[in-house]
């Protein structure tokens, strides 16, 4: 594995405590859980997890960069995307989910108001209390004089919800399964206290539901034996509650993944789970639970079937850099300040971080699902690739 840097004294002592949260779990299992209740650990435990307690994560002194963090012509863009939605409607609100640091919602609020199309409230729920204080603090700083605008919320509002629902980078962060597909039944990863501390044992899961639905997936995308993925089986249940309330509008979800058959793909047969520390990548997520984010691409083919099987309509699959470009990208670069020739060389470098394929152009993705909207969205229009989900 990379040589990963060291951690506080500070912060191994929470990874510590986390740890002992897990192995008392464990013990209480009698001797194993399944993988995402470690990562549900892992990443919300209260006050110790990764996502819940107080270390940087996001930027450049923290352990991966989003592409809100990036630059701000990304949220600018997904505002024209959202107007577009906002005045069909006529009115509406907007709804984000697992805000980070707040950025995002910073820049697509302040590019609204220069369109002069503000949804009437900007509604935020995030599971983390740590991230909800520090999304309040950035959009006191940055858009104080929209700031009433904004509202946290808990739980998903009433039904009858009208407007725009969007997540970036959300479904990477959900808990998934991890399987091996033995030719004839499924195995679920586990795991287990070992003398080094924490490890991977398999358990057969013949009867379960996580098996059933694993074993649809391995026969529909032609898994070879040995093949070792994951699945993320909270997503049609978390996509089916945002389509209890939707009453009309689009829920965006921007992420890193692909098509079912690209994603299940038999050249990913060691599956897509990955850990970032500190700008470094790697595959162990047992190095200090608490301390690194574990993540695993998106099935959006998945994510399209749950959307129709919740009464949505797939409105566009593309990826990040036709999304962008087709919102104006280059149009809001340009307007960045050529009398300024050095911040626009900056953005300008940005730019290229967010749209070339070989950084994060092509392998994040959108995908739009609605009830009730007629008008093309802004971001699906330039290319559209829901023929290959
Ligand atoms: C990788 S971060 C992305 C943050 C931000 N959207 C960005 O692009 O910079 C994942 C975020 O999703 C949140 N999250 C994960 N599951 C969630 C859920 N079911 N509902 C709301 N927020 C969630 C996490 O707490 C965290 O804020």
């Amino acid at each position: 594995m990379n040589e990963l840097p060291e951690p506080s004294a500070d912060a191994l002592v929470l990874s510590e405590r986390l740890s002992e949260v897990i192995r008392a779990e464990i013990a209480e299992q009698g001797g194993s859980i399944p993988f995402s209740r470690y990562m549900e650990l892992c990443l919300y435990s209260p006050g110790l997890g990764y996502y819940s307690a107080g270390s940087q994560k996001f930027g450049a002194a923290g352990d991966f960069i989003t592409a809100p963090e990036l630059s701000s012509l990304f949220g600018r863009c997904l505002a024209q995307s959202c107007a577009s939605v906002l005045n069909e409607l006529g009115d509406g609100d907007f709804l984000e989910f697992g805000a980070g640091s707040g950025r995002l919602a910073a820049d697509i609020l302040g590019e609204l108001a220069s369109i002069d199309n503000l949804p009437g409230h900007y509604y935020i729920l995030e599971r983390s209390a740590e991230l909800r204080a520090r999304q309040q603090a950035t959009l006191k700083a940055e858009v104080p004089q929209l700031y009433e605008r904004v509202a946290w919320l808990d739980t998903l509002p009433a039904a009858g919800f009208r407007g725009v629902l969007l997540a970036n980078e959300v479904l990477d962060a959900m808990p998934v399964e991890r399987f091996r597909w033995n030719g004839a039944a499924v195995e679920l990863f586990h795991v287990r206290c070992s003398d080094a501390g924490l490890d991977w044992c398999t358990v057969q899961d013949g009867m379960g539901e996580a098996a059933a639905a694993i074993q649809r997936l391995a026969e529909e995308a032609g898994l070879a034996p040995g093949y070792i993925s994951e699945i993320n089986l909270s997503l049609g249940p978390w996509l089916a509650g945002i389509a209890d309330i939707l009453g009309q509008g689009a829920v965006l979800l921007a992420d890193y993944g692909s098509a079912r058959h690209e994603l299940y793909h038999p050249q990913r047969s060691a599956g897509t789970l990955m850990c970032h520390y500190r700008h470094r990548a790697h595959d162990d997520p047992f190095r200090w639970p608490g301390l690194q984010d574990i993540t695993a691409h998106v099935d959006f083919t998945a994510v399209a079937e749950a959307g129709v099987a919740a009464g949505m309509e797939v409105a566009g699959y593309t990826t990040q850099a036709h999304f962008l470009m087709d919102c104006g990208i280059d149009r809001l670069l340009s307007t960045a300040g050529p009398t300024d020739s050095v911040d626009y060389l900056k953005q300008a470098q940005q730019v290229k971080q967010l749209i070339l394929p070989g950084e994060m152009g092509e392998c994040f993705k959108f995908i739009g699902l609605t009830r009730d909207i007629e008008n093309p969205i802004p971001g699906f229009r330039l290319q559209d690739f829901r023929h290959r989900l």
